[in-house]
């Protein structure tokens, strides 16, 4: 049996792929790039989300097994895989949610854009499908470097007339993770009553956490405003030396990435007051993507946070990223427009 329709057909089965589609409650979500190191506890995680339907696992290998493995948890959502660029169409048909954590990860001593040859052209494919597939999706792209290929997507987008730029996002959410938990660290609090922004993009100096306002209001002394923001625009390099040339972030990446995806759908839901950091096109600074918090609704971002009050440090901190933020994006651009 192909792995996309496993049952289908089989009349024994009461609760089919079908009806599925047609009735049940809740969104249909798309992972793209699903057997890999972030790929599988997402969709495990996704799998136990109650506001998903239905869970489409694409990857050009071993969804199968995945799929098979998924697919018997007795959670809601009915979950099918797709194997290859020839099932690629019908994994992303008919979906609300597309994530992409497809790609190469880094190894020691590797920046993010040393990445970008690969990841870029396989970010630039899976965009084509989406366009074509499922052009009102809401898409979640993880695949390193997010700086550049937020712009690839977009441009991929607008190439075929569906840009719709409250509906990208490049998922930032990591850096927040992380902030939320070495800040609650410092302080001796419970990371879950910590709120940092962190805004900026998603690589080394251009990640760029807030720390003159976290929630509760705190003080920080320079010795622990250095401190933090190193760790935490440090934080994959962190994970990748530890993993010592195993790969990068993939178990703290796919909680970050279903906290995003959840308030994604919950946005779509029509939930007030939904508000994350995320990178998305921008009118805050003069760039065209920039990652600050965001009202997340019906029809994506329906509210770009400004960067409130800054310090001193912040603002250094603000002109050095957007320095590198301008190149990264633009090499996005340059890709698609060559
Ligand atoms: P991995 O190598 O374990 O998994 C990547 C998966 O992508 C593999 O299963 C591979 O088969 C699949 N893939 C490759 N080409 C594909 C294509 N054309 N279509 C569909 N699937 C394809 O890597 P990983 O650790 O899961 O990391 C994936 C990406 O996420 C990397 O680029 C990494 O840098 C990035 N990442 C981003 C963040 C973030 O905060 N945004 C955090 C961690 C990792
Ligand atoms: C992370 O922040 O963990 C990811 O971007 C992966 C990496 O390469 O650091």
């Amino acid at each position: 049996q192909p792995p996309n329709f496993q049952g289908e057909g089989n009349s024994l089965l009461r609760r089919d792929y079908c009806r599925a589609k047609g009735g049940a409650p809740g969104f249909k979500v798309a992972i793209l790039g699903a057997a890999g190191g972030i790929g599988q506890p997402l969709g495990l995680l996704m799998k136990m989300n109650p506001l998903v339907s239905v869970l489409h696992l694409y990857d050009v290998v071993n969804t199968p097994g995945v799929t098979a493995d998924i697919s018997h948890m007795d959670t809601g959502a009915v979950v099918r895989g797709f194997l290859g660029p020839s099932q690629l169409e019908s994994a992303l048909t008919g979906i609300d949610l597309v994530i992409i954590p497809a790609g190469v990860p880094r190894k020691p001593g590797m920046t993010r854009d040393d990445l970008f040859n690969i990841n870029a052209g396989i970010v630039k494919t899976l965009s084509e499908g989406i366009a074509k597939c499922c052009p009102n999706a809401i898409v979640n792209l993880i695949s390193n470097p997010v700086n550049s290929t937020v712009a690839v997507a977009a441009e991929v987008f607008k190439k075929a007339g569906t840009y719709d730029p409250k509906r990208l996002f490049g998922v930032t959410m990591l850096d927040v993770v992380r902030a939320n938990t070495f800040v609650a660290e410092v302080l001796g609090l419970d990371p879950r009553e910590v709120d940092v922004p962190v805004v900026g993009g998603h690589a080394g100096v251009t990640i760029l956490p807030l720390l003159s306002q976290v929630k509760p209001p705190s003080s920080f002394t320079v010795e622990e405003i250095e401190y933090l923001t190193t760790r935490i625009q440090d934080g994959g390099t962190e994970v990748v030396q530890a993993k010592g040339g195993g790969g990068s972030a993939t178990l703290s990446m796919a909680y970050s990435a279903v906290k995003f995806a959840d308030a994604c759908l919950r946005g779509l839901r029509g939930d007030a007051g939904v508000v994350e950091c995320a990178f998305v096109a921008s009118e805050v600074t003069e760039l065209p993507f920039f990652s600050t918090k965001v009202r997340l609704g019906r029809t994506g971002a329906e509210e770009i946070y400004q960067l409130g009050p800054l310090n001193e440090y912040e603002r250094i901190g603000l002109e050095k990223a957007k320095k590198e933020l301008a190149e990264s994006i633009q090499k996005g651009i340059s890709f698609i427009r060559k």
